[in-house]
């Protein structure tokens, strides 16, 4: 199915092309009417016209039959308002839909979502936090078009630290050490190895020495090695499943996973004449980057001393996605502060050949997690804020809320419905926020029932479900017309048909705020709607066809936080 403002863009395009060939017909959805077209406008000033006349025109052209009513307003914008034969035959279509309007991609893309990546022996924080929920709401997106996607979890797990980390694991013991990293204490674990290094001479020069064993693949330090890597990646896999997100171990490509590529990614760069001699360090100047005093910034690919580092694994990680896995898309979802890093990485890929032009690549930046203080979060002490307590805290105040409000049943169910609503409470915190912005972390605000929360979208859909159960109907039958007679029936059913239109924008801009801001103003209309106009008391055939749009209602908000990872309990 075309969405609605697929076909009303079609139809605006042919009109306007008739006038002045791809003049942009700017439509936007308004307050006003359904739509607003504006394009009139600036071709107007563009061909020194008065914009009413030329409206004029368009709208002479314009056939919108069994679609839309059009209306000529102001300096010349087109108000376009659907008609209801139209919401009629679409709001059946999507009755009888099980897909909600949303169609399969075709063909199916590859899409490759580089998110999570947090450090061995080292704690997750709240960036990490980040890049999993948004990175894994984006997955969930891709997957509902039917794209092939294919997760990387970038883990930081090779490195001039690892020597410090192995030493420190062979003095605490192997059996202390990795009991301390199982549990998911990898701050201390990580702090003392680094007070060890700072204060003691003989432990600096062990650890310089166990890195050139790593790298040279002496197996006793690759044995320790893995030892870190596995207990690391335990304790990541917990976060992740108490979490819900669709990560998986064979989603994990490690930076060391690309060691034996980078010798080839250098040699590669400098048979195309691409590196240059940086005070022994090896380097790329890609055109355009410069520093504060506009000299020319280099990528280092090769450090002085022979060791790869981390630019030379995005440009072999690069190659991978691209070559081996096909890659249409390629999403990297990581913090800000890397945008740099990740504008030169593609640079070099691109000047080398190695990143074509039809492969979409995109730093999927976000900005911080800030404190009640607005500084960046960190613990009453100043240290790293751990995710899992941040959850279990959610899930406190989540039980709390089901106590206060008289849950009923045993205090498993309960438990386990604190959980659904915790996750709910802190994805959507950080879903609903434009990505690039800092948002701050207030649980209490989270984690309401009111508001724009994902506690209260999951309310909503409850109160949805609640409504089709005391009417008995397990399958809602479609009716056999949308009349849609009451305003806020209306505004219900067109909000319906915007879902295919919400999850389109989602993907175009990798802003999953779009989908939030989508789905809370569904769940608005709803309560408009629920408000205004008798459902099971009304006559039939009203009665059936408002089951039916309490039904998609109940469908498409399911969907939705489903989409974003979210649960949709049934009762709560
Ligand atoms: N491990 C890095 C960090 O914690 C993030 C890695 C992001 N992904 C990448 N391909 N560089 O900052």
């Amino acid at each position: 199915m075309e969405t609605v403002s697929e076909i009303l863009a079609a139809r605006l395009q042919t009109a306007f092309d008739r006038v002045a060939p791809g003049a942009d017909p700017v439509l936007r959805p308004s307050e006003r009417a359904d739509f607003q077209a504006n394009g009139a406008l600036a071709l107007a000033r563009a061909l020194g016209r008065a914009p009413r006349d030329l409206a004029q025109e368009i709208c002479a052209h314009l056939d919108l039959a069994g679609v839309a009513e059009v209306e000529l307003a102001g300096a010349g914008f087109l108000n376009v308002t659907l008609s209801a034969g139209f919401l009629d035959e679409r709001l059946r279509a999507l009755a009888g839909d099980a897909r909600l309007g949303v169609r399969p991609a075709d063909p199916v893309r590859t899409v490759v979502i580089d998110y999570s990546a947090p450090n061995v022996a080292k704690e997750m924080h709240v960036g990490h936090l980040r890049s999993t929920v948004i990175g894994d709401a984006l997955a969930r997106v891709e997957r509902l078009v039917g794209n092939r996607v294919i997760a990387r979890n970038h883990v930081g797990d090779w490195g001039t630290p690892f020597g410090m980390l192995i030493e420190h694991l062979i003095d605490q013991g192997e059996d202390a050490g990795s009991a301390e990293l199982a549990v998911g204490d990898l701050t201390a674990f990580y702090q003392d190895a680094r007070a060890a290094f700072d204060a003691d001479e003989a432990f600096r020069e062990r650890s310089r020495a166990r890195v050139v064993a790593l790298q040279a693949g002496d197996p006793e330090t690759r044995r320790l090695w893995r030892l870190l890597v596995d207990q690391s990646v335990a304790y990541f896999s917990e976060v992740y499943a108490r979490l819900g997100v669709t990560l998986r171990s064979e989603d994990i490509r490690g930076e060391s996973s690309y060691n034996d590529d980078l010798a080839g990614v250098v040699a590669d760069l400098d048979a195309l004449g691409l590196l240059v001699d940086s005070d022994g360090a090896r380097c790329v100047f890609p055109p355009g980057f410069a520093n504060r005093d506009g000299e020319p910034l280099p990528l280092i690919v090769q450090k002085r001393d022979g060791g790869f580092g981390y630019a030379a694994t995005d440009l072999a990680a690069v190659r991978d996605r691209v070559t081996r896995l096909g890659a249409d898309t390629m999403l990297y979802v990581v913090g800000t502060p890397q945008a740099q890093h990740f504008s030169m990485v593609f640079a070099v890929a691109r000047l080398a050949g190695w990143l074509p032009d039809a492969v979409r690549c995109e730093h999927v930046a976000f900005g911080n997690v800030l404190g009640a203080d607005h500084k960046m979060l960190k613990t009453r002490s100043g240290g790293t804020v751990k995710l899992i307590d941040l959850l279990d805290e959610a899930i406190a105040r989540a039980d709390q809320a089901l106590v206060e409000r008289g849950a009923t049943g045993d205090e498993a169910s309960r438990r386990a419905l604190a959980e659904q609503i915790a996750r709910a409470a802190i994805k959507y915190a950080d879903l609903s926020t434009e990505r690039q912005r800092d948002y701050v972390f207030d649980l209490e605000r989270m984690v309401a029932f009111e508001g724009d929360t994902g506690p209260y979208l999951q309310y909503a859909h409850t109160r949805v479900r609640s409504i089709l159960r005391r009417a008995g109907a397990t399958t809602v039958a479609p009716p056999a017309r949308f009349a849609l007679d009451e305003p806020a029936e209306r505004a219900l059913g067109r909000a319906l048909l915007d879902w295919p239109d919400a999850l389109a924008a989602t993907r175009a801009s990798a802003q999953p705020h779009r989908l939030c801001g989508y789905l809370f103003s569904l769940a608005q209309a709803f309560t408009a709607f629920y408000e205004a106009c008798a459902v099971l008391g009304a006559p039939e055939p009203v009665r059936t066809q408002r089951l039916a749009l309490c039904d998609l209602t109940a469908r498409t908000l399911a969907q939705g936080l489903d989409t974003l990872g979210i649960e949709a309990p049934e009762r709560m």
